[in-house]
């Protein structure tokens, strides 16, 4: 594939995923190998070298987490994979798991070595059941080859991994969350201070990272923090797998060199939309996520050049939208994946996300009331303000960037119109912003379900 990269993604395809050995005979484990020959300090040092920020949404240093981890007193440490990958059109943690499962196995075990941490779990979002069997099939082969379990390599470093699976709730995707819902408490977030650095999974300091996050520290310990940042710009160094989703014709996860301009990942790699269609919107970073229109287009892929035009990185999912989605339809969707994934633990994401719901959906029906925009305007921006966790936080991105850019889809006579194609279309758009393949079943949740309840 043209612009793509193999950094993170540089053993894909190459060895029998169900066999260690076959992923030792193409140099698997290497980075472990280089870890476990320096000390704890060091590892984090390339890590820190590396500028890698993690890559399960908040884009925190890697290594300064690392560091505040370590430095954290305790002998029961735990670490955490999360691959929960709840954003909605997010879905290269997936690809990660399925095409070099040993690659998260080691990133792991480097984790635990840099802090201090003997055990560590992946916490699998539910949907994901399928890759249970293959993953502990490489947690098994690793442990009976010591790449896992005790004295790894015959050094005195042990460390060990089981596999819990989620229940479906985008919100235990949020460290805190994740880790109630592993004690066998409903999921929603913990009150911080304390943080679970300090006490997280049964009161133990725990670290948490991302599926992506685990692997690229891997492949940076294997390749070395000089190749990683060869690519990218001085504040995005590296690499970064994407999931580029929707009315593209070449939908996948690929891993692109960060500075990549919005247009050529749609163009070139994703092969452009389909004869005789214009881009509507483009979403990035998941259902939290804002969106932009086709003028933005020229944007480098970077953290700091998508945050100057008011975008995110985010959880990495790039969803494009042709004209066949209204914007209205489009909030609606999203609007419908929050109101059903809100915890309800706090009153301004439970409420405002319904109230703002049925705003939406006056908007959608062609009647909306006179001060219908305003209201939203401030329920969103009081979510923003005052909601307990992340998921309401940002459950407005998308539109209070639609008011934004698209002032005209909010006056009347904007929407309601739609042919048998935009229909389909809208239909995959709709199942990549839930997560599912085009064509798959959307499952428990149904897009237009929830109407009933808002009218
Ligand atoms: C509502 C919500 C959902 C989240 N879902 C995920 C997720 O599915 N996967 C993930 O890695 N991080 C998710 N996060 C971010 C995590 O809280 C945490 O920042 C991340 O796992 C840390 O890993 P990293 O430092 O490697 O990025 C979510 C955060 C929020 C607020
Ligand atoms: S913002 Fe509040 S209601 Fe929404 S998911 Fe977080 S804690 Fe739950």
């Amino acid at each position: 594939m043209p612009n793509t990269v193999s950094f993170i993604t540089a053993h894909f395809d190459k060895y029998n995923t169900d066999d260690l050995a076959s992923c030792l005979a193409i140099g698997g484990f290497g980075g472990l190998k280089r870890a476990l020959g320096l000390t704890p300090a060091e590892l984090i040092q390339i890590i820190a070298d590396s500028g890698i920020q993690g890559r399960g949404g908040a884009a925190y240093s890697t290594g300064i987490k690392w560091r505040q981890a370590a430095e954290v007193p305790g002998e029961d440490k735990v670490v955490i994979c999360n691959a929960d990958e709840g954003e909605p059109c997010t879905f290269k943690d997936r690809t990660l798991m399925e095409k070099d499962p040993f690659r998260l196995l080691e990133g792991m075990a480097i984790a635990g070595y840099a802090v201090g941490a003997k055990h560590g779990y992946i916490y699998l979002r539910e949907e994901y059941r399928h890759l249970r069997p293959k993953l502990q099939k490489a947690i098994d082969q690793a442990r009976t080859n010591q790449w896992l379990g005790s004295h790894i390599q015959g050094t005195n470093f042990s460390f060990d991994i089981t596999l819990y699976s989620g229940a479906g709730a985008y919100v235990c995707g949020e460290g805190s969350t994740l880790i109630e819902s592993m004690e066998g408490k409903s999921g929603r977030p913990r009150i911080k201070p304390p943080f679970i650095k300090e006490c997280g999974l049964f009161q133990k300091p725990t670290l948490v990272n991302n599926v992506e996050t685990l692997s690229a520290a891997a492949a940076i310990l294997d390749f070395g923090a000089e190749a990683f940042k060869a690519y990218g710009t001085e504040k995005s160094p590296g690499t970064k797998l994407i999931s580029l989703a929707g009315n593209v014709r070449r939908p996948g996860a690929y891993e692109i060199p960060f500075g990549m301009t919005l247009e050529t990942i749609i163009e070139t790699i994703g092969g452009g939309l389909e004869e005789g269609r214009t881009l509507r919107l483009v979403q990035l970073g998941g259902a939290s996520g804002r969106i932009a229109p086709a003028s933005l287009l020229d944007t480098p892929y970077t953290y700091e050049d998508l945050a100057k035009a008011g975008l995110d990185v985010g959880s990495g999912g790039i969803l494009v939208v042709d004209d066949r989605t209204s914007v209205i339809e489009f909030l609606e969707s999203i609007q419908d994946f929050f109101i059903h994934e809100s915890c309800g633990k706090c009153t301004p994401c439970r409420e405002g996300n319904r109230q703002i719901g049925r705003i939406i959906a006056r908007f959608a029906d062609g009647a909306p009331r006179p001060d219908d925009l305003e209201t939203a305007k401030r329920f969103a921006t009081i979510m923003s303000n005052c909601s307990f966790c992340g998921l309401g936080e940002t459950a407005q991105s998308a539109l209070l960037s639609a008011i934004r850019h698209f002032p005209e889809a909010f006056e009347l006579g904007a929407f309601g119109e739609g042919d048998e194609a935009g229909l389909k279309a809208n239909a995959n758009v709709k199942a990549s912003a839930a997560g599912v393949a085009v064509g798959e079943t959307i499952g428990k949740h149904s897009f237009k379900g929830e109407r009933g309840e808002r009218a």
